[in-house]
């Protein structure tokens, strides 16, 4: 079976709920501590094997790029202080991983940014990280949970959490059989139902390892919800193959993409560093 080499990190969005902090910046470059969303989805990539990061941008989104190069002048300015130090990690990933960028020209939603990747991923199976959810986990980390089910299974896999009812309307949602404790084989999806519309309280959260045929079927998913191109819709022909499950992670995800699961993640992160450094 095909090894995971590369990860693909849609990151054209707008991040207008983080307005006016992202007019100028994007919502992946807003730092939790001091590292950037987009840093610890590299991270976490990384440990799940992967090495290729191929990151989908738009217009307005240049310090992504930015950030995984060598910036001359202030690293001169700092070389031979204890600062040098704080770049560290970051200069560990530049060593370590290649990056590769495309741009996502009109935002027709997340199949279609996924679609515009493909150019960068090619034939092979990929992960998928959305950098506004934040996971952390005290053993290995969520796409390496899932990486190691795609081992097994050979075949798509999301992550997926329990919500509670009255905020389905913000997620995918899948229905399935559960084949083993938290794996499920799914049968339906929805992207954003009601809490009456959704077939149950199962959420999909920002972390997908897909097959390629998944290309092919993005190609010919008509616009769903809010009229933009859904994964949602492209996995539900694979789950209708047999070919999609669903993966109890374990760990915790913060939804960087509200302001409160921002500040969330923040104190989390900021008092965990605190105990780490007594
Ligand atoms: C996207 C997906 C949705 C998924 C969510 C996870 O929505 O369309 O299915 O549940 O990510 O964060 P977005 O949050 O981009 O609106």
């Amino acid at each position: 079976m095909a090894t995971i080499n590369k990860c693909l990190f849609p990151a054209a969005g707008y991040g207008t709920r983080f307005l006016p902090a992202t007019k100028a910046m994007p919502k992946e470059m807003l730092p939790i501590v001091t590292k950037p969303l987009i840093q610890y989805g590299v991270e976490e990539a990384m440990e799940a094997g992967i090495t290729d990061m191929a990151i989908v941008t738009g217009r307005g989104k240049r310090s992504l790029e930015d950030h995984f190069d060598i910036s001359y002048e202030l690293e001169h300015q700092i070389a031979g202080s204890a600062k040098e130090e704080l770049l560290a990690e970051t200069r560990a990933i530049m060593e370590s991983c290649s990056f590769s960028y495309t741009r996502q020209v009109e935002m027709r939603g997340l199949g279609h940014a996924i679609s515009v990747g493909g150019k960068l991923i090619g034939r092979e199976p990929f992960a998928v990280i959305l950098a506004d959810d934040y996971c952390v986990t005290e053993g290995p980390g969520v796409l390496a949970q899932m990486v190691a089910l795609y081992e097994r299974f050979g075949c798509s896999v999301v992550a997926i959490e329990e919500v509670p009812k009255n905020e389905t309307y913000r997620y995918g949602v899948i229905e399935g059989v559960e084949e083993e404790p938290g794996i499920i084989r799914i049968s339906n999806m929805v992207e954003k139902p009601t809490p009456e519309d959704a077939p149950s309280n199962l959420a999909v959260i920002g972390r997908y390892v897909l097959t390629p045929e998944i290309f092919d079927i993005l190609d010919n998913t008509p616009p769903g919800k809010n009229n933009e191109i859904q994964i949602t819709d492209a996995l539900l022909t694979q789950a209708q193959r047999g070919n999609a499950i669903g993966y109890k992670f374990k760990g915790r995800r913060f939804d960087c993409g509200s302001v409160e699961g921002f500040i969330d993640a923040t104190n989390y992160t900021f008092q965990k560093t605190q105990i780490e450094k007594q």
